[in-house]
């Protein structure tokens, strides 16, 4: 018996399939019967297809399957496909043969209902036209992320995910049992990644990271992944020029390759395209303050972090993505070194995406000064012999480095143009969820 071919949906919304006998599998999207035919929608991984089962043209007991079976029920389906105007995506099955492969019980999904009622089925809610669009946005992305550091000479490098210590604050930390001891998840890749840099000079990295993240919005989950980069001889200005070169880049293929998922997201297409062609400002954390209170009036106080709000209004003033370097010293991580031109700051930078969508990359030059360091551990209350592995690395051929993380979701929720992040990511985990 020769093997059966199989079509996809999108071949046959592509034209090729024209007037052609195709055999079909997926899933019944919806489905509806008057007397002698049943219009089914059938969709599978690539889109949605009409199909029209007309009694007498396939054996009865088919029909009879056909009008019985409910939707999700997962099907095969032959038959010649036609062009029909009216149609979804301008063609229809005609269909001959049709087998059932599982009868779905009656979908607890409908119309309208709570978003909590949507997380506790998202096992099946992934099966959506909107999240299988979101998640195709996303395979996108990270693809593009890959293709990006490699086509740069970066090589893969990977950390452990339980680690002893904390990289961006003991409070959001997540404990782990570990035998008789106790651990950590990882909160960033980087502190073992400055390590990697010595025998591979460019390390990229994506991976899940933890952050127990104590309040509820709309920008943070508990797990993420973060797609992570640090290179030796890099300095602030260079890391900056590569974010902003990965985002442009992760933009060009999405463009390329997700158009179908951005139409029904109705996400701007030209929008993004202006976008990916631009240059993205960077200016400072003090040139940020006084735009905020010289143009948005607003009154915010040299030395604070920049909050929601702030980056909110400072993404309304630009339309791309926008840099902002040096932030005050004092409310930065311990690795962060002071600007020896501007001491009170640091040699970082946040990357702030346009229309509220937040901090989408956060990175630095790397502090060289040891006791600089210890000090600042030590007023977080960090016990400092622990990072005894972390100041070798500045005492056996240490060079300038430098290194970002850049917040996948973040970027994926920023290009669908979604308002909550928890839809950018399969089985999402916040502060009130962990489940299914
Ligand atoms: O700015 P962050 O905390 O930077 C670091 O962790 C550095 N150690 C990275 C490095 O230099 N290698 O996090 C980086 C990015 C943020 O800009 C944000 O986009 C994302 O990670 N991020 C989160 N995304 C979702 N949920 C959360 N709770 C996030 N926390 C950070
Ligand atoms: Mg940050």
């Amino acid at each position: 018996m020769s093997k059966t071919t199989w079509t996809k949906i999108e071949e046959i919304l592509s034209g090729n399939k024209k007037d052609k006998e195709v055999h079909l599998r997926g899933w019944i999207y919806r489905t509806r019967s008057s007397g002698n035919i049943v219009f089914i929608t059938m969709r599978d991984a690539t889109g949605i297809l009409q199909a029209t089962v007309k009694k007498g043209n396939l054996p009865d007991s088919e029909f009879e399957d056909g009008k019985k079976a409910l939707i999700e029920s997962s099907i095969e389906l032959t038959g010649k496909v036609k062009e029909d105007k009216r149609a979804p995506g301008g063609y229809e099955l005609q269909v001959t043969k049709l087998n059932v492969i599982n009868f779905a019980e009656p979908f607890p999904i409908v119309k309208d209902q709570s978003p909590e009622f949507l997380l506790d089925q998202r096992h099946l809610w992934l099966r959506s036209r909107k999240l299988a669009s979101i998640l195709k946005i996303r395979s996108t992305v990270v693809g593009a992320i890959h293709t990006f550091f490699r086509d740069r000479g970066f090589y893969e490098f990977d950390a452990p995910v339980l680690q002893p210590n904390q990289c961006e604050g003991g409070s959001t930390l997540f404990e782990v049992k570990y035998y008789n001891d106790k651990t950590y998840l990882s909160q960033s890749w980087q502190l073992y990644a400055e390590a990697g840099i010595f025998s591979l000079e460019k390390i990229y990295n994506m991976g899940p990271t933890f952050r127990a993240e104590k309040s509820k919005t709309s920008r943070h989950l508990s797990e993420f992944w973060m797609a992570e980069m640090e290179a030796a001889w890099m300095d602030l200005h260079d890391i900056v020029e590569v974010g902003k070169d990965e985002i442009r880049f992760i933009l060009k293929q999405i463009l390329k390759n997700n158009k179908n998922e951005l139409e029904i997201l109705e996400q701007d297409y030209k929008k993004l395209k202006q976008i990916s062609e631009s240059e993205f400002p960077t200016i400072t954390y003090t040139e940020a303050i006084n735009i905020l209170n010289e143009k948005e009036g607003m009154n915010i106080k040299w030395g604070k972090d920049l909050r929601t709000l702030e980056e909110n209004k400072l993404a309304d003033y630009f339309n791309t993505p926008v840099a902002v370097t040096n932030y005050p010293v004092e409310i930065m991580a311990f690795y962060k070194p002071r600007d020896p031109k501007d001491p009170k700051t640091a040699l970082c930078f946040d990357m702030i995406a346009p229309e509220g969508y937040g901090e989408i990359i956060g990175g630095s030059q790397r502090n060289l000064d040891v006791e600089d360091m210890k000090k600042r551990l030590k007023a977080m209350g960090e016990p400092v012999e622990n990072y005894k592995w972390y100041f070798d690395l500045r005492r056996f051929g240490s060079v300038p480095h430098a290194g970002y993380g850049l917040g996948v979701e973040r970027v994926v929720a920023w290009i669908c143009g979604i308002d909550n992040i928890k839809d950018t990511i399969p089985f999402p985990r916040t502060l009130l969820r962990f489940r299914p």
